[in-house]
């Protein structure tokens, strides 16, 4: 008798998640997925930080299955920024998230070169945000009217310098580079502490540069360790290596990933915040998890052979737990992929719910454990 044979965590996981998609694409099309509420993705303005992932999930997943209807959305989502680029007055240093999953992934995969002005422009943006006394990125413009926020900046952005890094590569000006490097060079030196924790927000007195204080942010306080800042710094840190071959970059995103692999919990999922009080702690973030995981899969190789499984093995873990553990499979009511994802626990907003980067991570992960790139940061 004929038996079929059992498919792998990893492709069945990758079928799910493109069956799931498929199915999300004909109500979403080319809007801007954030965080689902009762089974349904809320769509945000096209200038929200998290316009870029959904069209580089979608960029992801055609690339595994040539399904046109997922290129053509990934397409409409990045036309409908370009009223944002031009229009300017939103743009914030969250241009690197943004044009990197979209832009940037369609030229680095059709050669598209609308798209490669449209990547150029949002790096040139990026770049006029670096405060040269200070050597950072601002983050955010003003909320309201007044506010002076031009001291901020926040490890978030380690992320966003790949698009920097990657200008200069396909413009041939280094000035791109330079800025990104400056920036990761503060975040080393200014953002992660020596467990290898991280302050989510620095503030530099904008005029002298001087380091005024870190803040806590997303996270419980000051001084605690807010886990998807966490991942963040570990994979803008290992990207920063990637494209520099800086060896303080490495060796720092090493110091973050043992620091957040000695803080996960039994099932490989993080919490939202490390540091935070047990009675405060309660949510999980998934985003979280998967982030890292796909940053540590990088990490493991460019550690090289001898330490590749340091990095490899809890990658695989993280993301297979995510599946088993996490995954909204067998939900049709459900848009999101992976549940549990945690926003911003002290503004109260999108709580222990799915997040589109947290889907956009954990399909990124896959892709990287089947070795089915390109990727975009890279
Ligand atoms: N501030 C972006 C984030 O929530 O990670």
């Amino acid at each position: 008798m004929k038996t079929e044979a059992a498919l792998d965590w990893k492709t069945e996981a990758w079928m799910k998640a493109l069956a799931k998609t498929q199915r999300n694409v004909k109500r979403i099309g080319d809007g801007f997925p954030h965080a689902s509420q009762n089974g349904r993705y809320e769509l945000e303005a096209p200038h929200w930080w998290t316009a870029g992932f959904w069209p580089g999930m979608l960029w992801l997943l055609y690339t595994g299955s040539r399904d046109e209807e997922l290129r053509a959305a990934a397409e409409a989502c990045e036309r409908r920024l370009d009223d944002v680029l031009n229009d300017y007055v939103r743009l914030d240093h969250d241009l690197g998230f943004m044009w990197t999953l979209t832009s940037m992934a369609s030229y680095k995969l059709t050669g598209n070169e609308t798209s490669k002005i449209r990547a150029l422009k949002a790096a040139n943006y990026l770049a006029a945000r670096f405060n040269i006394k200070g050597r950072y990125i601002r983050a955010w413009n003003p909320w309201i009217e007044g506010e002076d926020n031009a001291g901020l900046a926040i490890i978030d952005c380690s992320m966003n310098t790949p698009l920097l890094f990657l200008a200069s590569e396909i413009s041939g000006d280094p000035r791109y580079r330079h800025v990104a490097e400056a920036h990761m060079d503060t975040v080393v030196r200014d953002f992660v502490r020596p467990d290898g924790s991280v302050y989510h927000i620095i503030r530099y007195d904008p005029a002298t540069g001087e380091r005024l204080e870190g803040l806590g942010g997303q996270g419980y306080a000051p001084e605690s360790a807010w886990s998807r800042g966490t991942a963040w710094a570990l994979y803008g840190l290992t990207l920063a290596y990637h494209h520099t071959g800086k060896q303080i970059y490495l060796d720092t995103a090493k110091t973050v990933a043992h620091f957040f692999l000695a803080n996960l919990p039994e099932d490989h999922v993080p919490y939202w915040d490390f540091r935070a009080p047990d009675e405060a702690r309660i949510y999980r973030d998934s985003s979280a998890g998967a982030c890292a995981a796909s940053g540590l899969l990088l990490l493991a190789e460019k550690a090289g052979a001898v330490e590749a499984s340091i990095y490899r093995t809890p990658a695989q873990r993280i993301l297979e737990s995510l599946y088993r553990n996490y995954g909204a499979w067998d939900d049709d009511n459900e848009e999101g992929l992976i549940l549990h994802g945690t926003s911003h626990v002290p503004e109260g907003r999108n709580i222990d719910v799915p997040l589109i980067y947290g889907d956009y991570f954990f399909v990124e992960g896959l892709a990287r454990l089947q070795g089915q790139g390109p990727f975009y940061w890279e």
